[in-house]
């Protein structure tokens, strides 16, 4: 893993911390990228070792990002979207997703991982006719994020809010809902929340590689039920087929070789 020094005029790059896992690299990691340290591989082996069907969560929650992110722009007619937990860029980032259906698409990103902002300058770019920005800030501020992300977006047409796999770093539940909330609140009607993360019903081996994660020194992931997940969409109008696992909302045809059914589960709601 290399990173690159700063072109002239450049903010100095932000400091990179290589001693403990990050959850956007170990991603990366399970999802075949190369942006990750040695921390991240040997966490993220260790875990396919003891639940090798982390690969396929991995890939089917990109799958539903991808769907749901052409869902958005293309039956529901929405070209605003606020995607928090960005991660390392990889295939149909949200922007490309999302501007190959309306190249006139705004989309800012919003992380607090170091190197996920270092790859957002050189790599998030946007169609002549749209526009993409990145707040580097904090899930747990809400407020922030709303007010950084109206340079870019305008608050007075529907804006698509995108939690995908972040929600499980709010070990929290009342919190996590609480934030839900709060982000939701501060957008206009007519929008939607696309959201997936892990839950615990079909493998318990995935709990327990988990557990051995938690305990790495990266942030820890909680895996919720099914029903939690869908209570982060108290108040939406559920899009069908409402909150399941994530291969089985609007699967593509033909299905690909993923499993139908994964221990992530994801959902859209439209925000009346
Ligand atoms: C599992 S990755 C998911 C990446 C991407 N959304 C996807 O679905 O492929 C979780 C992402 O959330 C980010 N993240 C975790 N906790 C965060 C927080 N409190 N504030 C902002 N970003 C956070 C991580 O840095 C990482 O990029």
């Amino acid at each position: 893993m290399t990173t690159s020094s700063p072109a002239p005029g450049q903010q100095p790059l932000p400091e990179l911390d290589t001693s403990v896992p990050q959850s956007a690299r170990v991603w990366n990691y399970w999802l075949g990228g190369k942006d990750y340290f040695p921390v991240d591989a040997a966490v993220g082996e260790q875990y396919r070792e003891a639940f090798p069907g982390i690969v396929d969560i991995a890939r089917a929650s990109r799958g539903f990002l991808t769907r749901a992110v052409r869902y958005l722009a293309a039956e529901a007619g929405i070209r605003q979207f606020l995607d928090i937990g960005t991660g390392l860029p990889t295939a149909n980032n949200t922007h490309q997703v999302a501007q190959r259906v309306a190249p006139e698409a705004r989309i800012v990103y919003v992380d607090n991982d170091p190197l996920v902002l270092v790859h957002a300058r050189a790599l998030l770019t946007s169609t002549p006719e749209g526009a993409t920005d990145y707040i580097d800030a904090d899930l747990r501020d809400p407020d922030k994020i709303l007010q950084e992300a109206a340079r870019t977006l305008d608050f007075g047409q529907p804006v698509a809010l995108m939690l995908m796999g972040i929600l499980g770093h709010v070990a929290d539940y009342e919190e996590a809902r609480s934030i839900v909330r709060r982000l939701l609140g501060g957008l206009p009607s007519g929008g939607y929340f696309a959201l997936n993360d892990g839950t615990n019903v079909i493998s318990k081996a995935f709990e327990q590689a988990q557990e051995g994660y938690n305990r790495s020194g990266a942030v820890p992931y909680i895996l919720r039920s099914p029903e939690q997940i869908a209570g982060f969409f108290d108040g939406l109008e559920l899009v069908e087929p409402g909150v399941v696992s994530c291969p089985r909302w609007r699967p593509d045809p033909p299905a690909d070789e993923l499993p139908a059914e994964v221990d992530a589960f994801g959902g859209v709601g439209r925000k009346p």
